[in-house]
């Protein structure tokens, strides 16, 4: 079974696994996408984030014939001990799983499969350290309550990004959207909406420490005008919440659109971003932005039937995307 093709099937299988728990353990996890309110949140404004199935990734665990572990991904191929820095939070999701679960260390081959990619503010590190943390449990058949799990992720998430708002594992390990602001707990919500959200990889990779870094500078510059946008950008999230409620899609649209020439006065859009976004609108998506840090990375957009998001697609890739994906928001 190709797992990419049927992420639901497969989870459903996975509750009904006819093998021996001893021999295999099977782990996965959703990538995520940012709706709406990204840098504005890292200033305590509100954000939308959604699960985003489309892009998934799967773990096997199966026992290594040797004394030692063994990796097998898109990245490195070898022994675990060897892994390259850019993977230690995979060791550190290892230990940490192993010390709070109090399992019995064993030589693992541990097979990393995933259709994310990284480097596009899909949430691919914590997707796979989700999806590795479950094959594990999967693997000794040990309970794994939510909270764990995420208090696992957020612990390998700080070795792989340094600081996290923990929004990344939360939304990779649930089915849920969620509208977010750093000072509060985060709110879980149903979308249900007869809409489609097209996701479209611009082939470049994001720079969302950097973005930050600009952000930052430029409200140390600029303070009014960056205060400003930043407070625009938290109305526009809230109004898109109503949006989403009266399930008026124009108006998300149009909200997404608004966010993204904000995100343009952040400086952290690009020209392909805005060729892409351009491309989008102009085969009637309701609205289009870029999604996450910026300076590459993703551009979602809206719209109203599959057909429409055909177009939309279509045009996204003729501007420069190299990849795409559509999502049903009624499912969400
Ligand atoms: O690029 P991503 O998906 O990691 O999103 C970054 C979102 C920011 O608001 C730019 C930063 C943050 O920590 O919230």
């Amino acid at each position: 079974m190709n797992y990419s093709e049927d992420y639901y099937s497969l989870n459903k299988m996975l509750t009904n696994k006819p093998v021996n728990k001893e021999e295999i353990g099977i782990g996965t996890a959703h990538s995520k996408i940012i709706l709406m309110g990204e840098h504005a949140v890292v200033y305590d404004h509100p954000a939308i984030a959604l699960p985003f199935p489309a892009a998934n990734t799967k773990v096997t665990i199966t026992p290594s014939d040797s004394h030692e572990s063994y990796i097998q991904s898109r990245y490195f191929n070898g022994k675990l001990a060897e892994v390259p820095t850019e993977l230690d939070n995979l060791k550190e999701a290892i230990k940490v799983t192993s010390t709070s679960l109090n399992l019995k260390a064993k030589p693992l081959n541990i097979l990393i499969e995933s259709t994310i990619p990284s480097g596009r503010g899909m949430g691919s590190s914590a997707a796979v350290t989700v999806a590795l943390v479950r094959s594990l449990c999967d693997f000794y058949d040990c309970e794994l309550p939510d909270y764990l799990l995420q208090f696992i992720v957020n612990q390998a998430e700080v070795i792989a990004h340094e600081s996290t708002s923990g929004l990344d594992t939360l939304i990779t390990s649930s089915m849920q959207a969620v509208i977010y602001k750093k000072s509060q707990q985060p709110h879980p919500f149903s979308f249900g909406l007869d809409a489609y959200l097209v996701v479209a990889d611009s082939n470049q990779e994001g720079h969302t420490k950097q973005a930050v870094g600009k952000v930052r500078q430029l409200k140390e510059s600029q303070p009014d005008f960056i205060n400003s946008v930043l407070e625009a950008i938290g109305t526009f999230v809230y109004q898109a919440m109503d949006a989403i409620r009266n399930k008026n899609i124009q108006e998300l649209g149009r909200l997404m659109t608004y966010n993204h020439y904000y995100l343009n006065q952040l400086e952290v859009s690009n020209s392909r971003l805005d060729q892409i976004v351009n491309a989008a609108w102009l085969a009637g998506a309701l609205g289009a932005k870029l999604t996450g840090g910026g300076m590459g990375g993703c551009v979602i957009a809206l719209a109203q039937t599959a057909q429409e998001a055909q177009a939309v697609e279509d045009a996204m890739k003729a501007a420069g995307a190299i990849q795409t994906w559509q999502l049903d928001l009624k499912s969400i």
